[in-house]
């Protein structure tokens, strides 16, 4: 679909990073926009900078009656709604084995939940409005595994739901567009996300221990990351090409392509050795040991050249 002026956008997560860049860009093509984040202040910010019209609700997307109500200010507000990007995100840093189950609870509530609550709040809506577009927010983790067990479990699951959106309204000849984005490292806060952990679920929990060293690799990959307005480009392709796939960096395919190889082989699933912008595994692994054991004790117990 065509974005035009005066159509009105819904954006969740707007405050910081994609979603901040994804509001920017609706608005400079003279959409009125929707503002939802579990952050308030950082929402307000955004829309204090736009010279279009603008909603800002603090939604936590985890919650459905909260995205149901923002369906309905959305609505009482602009008289309808043409773009829905379910976009808020969260990452966990503790270890998912060990550390607190809340740390699950949290990421796929937002993560898993908050898309499912934007799909079925604003879908009606899309509907009675004659059509519209909406963008769900997975990431290259919802391709293959290997970041984070939580996060890669959340966004496989945002990836199978839009697929399976895209191919009921489509097969239903409803003309409502649905998008997947699927970015590798982009230079947002998303390493920060727990400054949003919720009071309810108790005390932050630690980060993993071999945090410590893929911390570090991780900060670096996303500082040289796509910038949030080229991934907000992209998103913007997508929709008025009504393409599902938005897939910003073609350098991670690769991955994909041989874990469904593996797969079809049926072998077992084995870590790739180069994920791009971070080290090769084999010397994280090295890392990680040496923290873990101590630097004798890793050489020990670490790979060697002859197996
Ligand atoms: N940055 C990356 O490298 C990257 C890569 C792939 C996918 N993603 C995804 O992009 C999306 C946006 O993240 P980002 O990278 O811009 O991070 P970010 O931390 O800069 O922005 C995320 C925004 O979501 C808001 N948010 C957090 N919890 C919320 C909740 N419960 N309800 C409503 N809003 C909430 C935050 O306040 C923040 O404004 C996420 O879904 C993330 O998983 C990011």
């Amino acid at each position: 679909m065509q974005l035009e002026a005066g159509q009105v956008a819904v954006v969740t997560g707007a405050g910081s990073g994609i979603g901040r860049a994804l509001v920017e860009r609706f608005a400079a093509a003279g959409l009125r926009i929707v503002l939802a984040d579990v952050d308030e202040t950082a929402a307000r910010e955004v829309a204090a900078t736009l010279d279009v019209d603008t909603l800002v609700r603090r939604v936590d997307v985890s919650k459905e009656q909260e995205v149901v109500d923002l369906a309905a200010a959305t609505v009482e507000h602009f008289g309808g709604v043409q773009v829905v990007c379910n976009n808020a995100g969260v990452a966990a840093r503790t270890d998912p084995w060990t550390g607190p189950i809340e740390a699950w609870h949290w990421v796929m509530g937002v993560n898993f939940w908050g898309v499912v609550h934007g799909i079925r709040a604003f879908l009606p809506h899309l509907v009675l409005g004659g059509g519209g577009h909406i963008v769900n927010t997975a990431s290259i983790a919802g391709l293959f595994p290997g970041f984070s067990a939580p996060y890669d479990a959340s966004k496989h699951s945002v990836v199978a739901i839009s697929e399976a959106l895209y191919l009921e309204l489509s097969g239903a000849g409803l003309p409502i567009g649905v998008s997947v984005l699927c970015p590798g490292w982009v230079n947002t806060r998303i390493l920060e996300a727990d400054r949003n952990w919720p009071a309810e679920a108790g005390a932050l929990p630690d980060q993993s221990p071999a945090y410590e060293v893929t911390g570090r690799y991780l900060a670096a990959a996303v500082a040289e990351g796509l910038t949030p307005a080229a991934a907000a480009d992209h998103v913007v392709r997508g929709v008025e090409a009504g393409g599902f796939w938005v897939i910003p960096q073609d350098d991670f395919f690769q991955i994909a392509i041989d874990r469904w190889a593996r797969i079809s082989d049926k072998l077992d699933p084995v870590a790739p050795e180069h994920v791009p912008g971070m080290p090769p595994r084999s010397q994280m692994m090295e890392e990680i040991l040496a923290l873990l054991l101590g630097p004798g004790e890793a050489a020990e117990a670490g790979p060697t050249d002859d197996g």
